[in-house]
């Protein structure tokens, strides 16, 4: 083993190499090295960082892939007030703007232009050049204390480089870069969660979600553009960001410094249309007076800077026609309208359909048949109808009616209470809900039979081959071999697919080898509504069995962090179904993993039946490793306190909610120590 002392510099090397490629790759996206040697090099830290807690620094790179779960946000004074700023439409305004300052000031100002991005704005506190606090807006004099989130996105430092004052704050955006938000609505969508409504509404969920790891997962990213300090030793607005950047922050080079209105008038209109080819979304352009001693002269008004004003883009929109309605009905079986629209040309692209979101959506724009509509591209890649024109609308068009009866089976369509989405209750034998299910089965991080992907299974399906999930694990190589289908590709040309000996032969082996896949791969491929890859983890880790689980009561279930009322409700009326039960009992038989394969070898029985809490820092562990002890011996971590959690396994800093509430409960809580000896005697 390696001494403290060795441990302590390769800790330290391996962190400034950590943080210079992270720098390279978030902020400068200019990488070095792959991502794949990226990964080793943060196991190894993570790896070091265990074996040594003492090692372990608040910021260091392995901080990034979050774990912590911050339960309640601690409201925080912000030593600054953040203010907002007061917005524009048009030239006129911004003309106005102009001359008012120019008439304080007595001088022609000089003017920064930066993008306005459309995110959740955030103040950031470096002391000694460390990251030490992230704050929300709040209400702008008190914000929640975000950090253990914010330190999950890459692009901004946990540590600085170069001349960095010693103590200052910079604000900034985050936000959620289209491709990361795109991937995160496809994933709930498969999930049956609900879809978020753009990238903005996004990033401030995410930013506020109590388990770190899932932020880190989401790929938030930060742009900053506001400086503040005490006798900070520059004097403009730029030159500050400059420095700032010098020191390894993100700061956009998308500004422009400007001398006259004209200059300004030309920034916003290159970036009316220049906006569409960005990887983010941005509502507009905020123009600053550059000159640090003008802007104390301008001073604020109570709510916003005079010398700074925001320039809005109007959302780009154009007016069409309503041709019809698609239902498509999903993997869960979830019934989601679709608009077919005139084609019609908007923000560059032409645009044929929109969606329509729910039933609800179209009580709420009072859609009739061939309306006339407008139609909005705001962050999301299919544009939303966001009004109809009444007065165009034919005296003989009928309101449009949400379908009652599913259009792929006829199944009457139903509705939970409180939900805005129909549904196909017909999950065994509605073709599009088989068939989402079998791909879904199939997919790379389920099952991950690949070979079957591109249709094939369609293709099984279309041959009445499989029904059932389970039925894949009664192929036989006679039943494919020779199957064949013939396709028409969008460009009209003909593409036959037919399964030969190396085809069958790698389908059965992709199959069989889905046996390996561990167990909370299996519960997820399941398709349970609502269990996502995350809440299939977290069920894996707290019911380590399908039979576990299927015992479990809704109050069990509750118990675990993250997991609420609906996901519980989903879990139960799963099981309590007896198809399903019927085809666990099928999987079990061919030999699919059914529980997980423990990481460790049981040292005893201990804590059987036990379900604790841990909470706090511990003296000779780290949280996670307290976890490990407990499951090792027999024991189960369960996220919140309630009625039937056995003890409390407390350290130093335990929260004064969860004491209070292990008081008022009765719940014993344990020491450090006495929990050692109860584990060792
Ligand atoms: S400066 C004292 N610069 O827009 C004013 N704000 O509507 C400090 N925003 O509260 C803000 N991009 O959340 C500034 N380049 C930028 C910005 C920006 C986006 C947000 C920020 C602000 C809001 C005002």
């Amino acid at each position: 083993m390696m001494t403290l002392d060795a441990a302590r510099k390769k800790v330290e090397e391996l962190s400034l190499l950590l943080n210079h490629h992270n720098y390279q790759y978030y902020v400068l996206d200019r990488p070095e090295i792959s991502d794949y040697a990226f990964d080793l090099l943060l196991e190894e830290l993570i790896q070091l960082e265990k074996q040594f807690p003492e090692l372990l620094r608040s910021d260091s790179p392995s901080q990034r892939v979050g774990g912590e779960i911050t339960k309640n946000f601690q409201s925080v004074a912000h030593r600054y007030p953040m203010m907002s700023l007061s917005n524009s439409y048009n030239e006129g305004e911004i003309l106005d703007f102009h001359n008012r300052v120019f008439k304080s000031l007595n001088d022609h100002p000089e003017y920064v232009c930066e993008l306005k991005y459309d995110g959740v704005a955030i103040s950031l506190l470096y002391e000694q050049g460390i990251l030490v606090q992230a704050i929300t807006r709040g209400d702008g004099t008190r914000g929640d204390d975000v950090t253990m989130n914010v330190k999950t996105i890459r692009s901004i430092p946990l540590r600085l480089h170069g001349n960095y004052p010693e103590s200052f704050e910079i604000r900034g955006e985050i936000f959620l870069p289209h491709a990361s938000f795109d991937k995160m609505n496809i994933d709930r969508e498969s999930e049956g969660l609900a879809l978020f409504a753009n990238p903005r509404n996004a990033a401030s969920g995410t930013l506020k979600m109590q388990d770190s790891a899932e932020v880190a997962r989401r790929k938030l990213d930060c742009s900053l553009y506001f400086l503040l300090g005490e006798n900070l030793p520059f004097k403009t607005h730029y030159e500050s960001l400059q420095a700032a950047r010098s020191w390894g922050l993100k700061i956009s080079n998308n500004m422009a410094v400007c001398k006259s209105a004209e200059e300004i008038f030309d920034f916003i209109n290159d970036w009316k249309t220049g906006r569409y080819e960005l990887p983010f979304d941005i509502d507009g352009i905020v123009i600053k007076v550059n000159r640090f001693d003008q802007q104390e002269k301008l001073g604020f008004t109570a709510k916003s800077p005079r010398w700074a004003i925001a320039y809005k883009y109007k959302a780009e929109e154009v007016q069409t026609q309503l041709i019809s309605i698609d239902y498509q009905v999903g993997r869960t079986g979830t019934v989601t309208p679709v608009a077919n629209l005139k084609p019609v040309l908007l923000a560059g692209t032409t645009v044929k359909r929109a969606t329509l979101h729910n039933a609800d959506i179209i009580l709420q724009l009072g859609l009739h048949e061939q309306d006339t509509v407008i139609i909005e591209k705001g962050g999301e890649i299919i544009p939303k109808i966001t009004s109809v024109i009444e007065a165009n609308r034919l005296s003989t068009s009928k309101p449009v009616v949400f379908i009652s009866h599913c259009p792929e089976c006829g199944t009457a369509l139903v509705r939970a209470e409180g939900e805005s989405a129909w549904y196909c209750p017909n999950s065994s034998d509605c073709p599009p809900q088989i068939k989402g299910k079998l791909e879904h089965f199939i997919s790379r991080k389920a099952m991950n039979i690949e070979s079957l992907g591109e249709g094939k299974v369609e293709m099984l399906f279309d041959n009445q081959l499989i029904h059932h999930l389970a039925d894949l694990y009664d192929l036989k190589y006679d039943q494919l071999l020779g199957l064949e289908k013939t396709f028409m590709n969008e460009d009209g040309k003909v593409r036959k697919v037919s399964f030969r000996e190396k085809t069958t032969e790698n389908i059965l082996a992709s199959i069989e080898a889905s046996k390996d896949v561990p167990f909370p791969r299996v519960l997820f491929a399941l398709g349970i509504r609502f269990v996502g890859e995350t809440v299939a983890k977290k069920l894996a880790v707290a019911f380590p069995s399908i039979d576990l689980l299927m015992n479990a009561d809704k109050e069990d279930l509750i118990a675990i962090d993250e997991i609420g009322e609906r996901i519980a409700e989903s879990v139960i009326a799963f099981f309590a179904e007896n198809k399903n039960i019927e085809l666990i009992d099928r999987l079990r038989i061919h030999g699919l993993n059914l529980a997980s394969q423990s990481k460790f070898m049981l040292l005893s029985q201990k804590l059987e039946g036990k379900s604790i809490v841990v909470s706090g820092v511990f003296n000779n562990y780290t949280r996670d490793e307290m976890k490990e002890l407990i499951e090792k011996h027999g024991g189960k971590n369960i996220g919140s306190i309630s009625a039937k959690t056995s003890f409390v396994l407390s350290g130093q800093n335990m929260g004064p909610a969860k004491m209070e509430k292990a008081l008022s409960l009765g719940v014993p809580i344990i020491s450090e120590e006495e929990f050692i000896q109860m584990i060792m005697s």
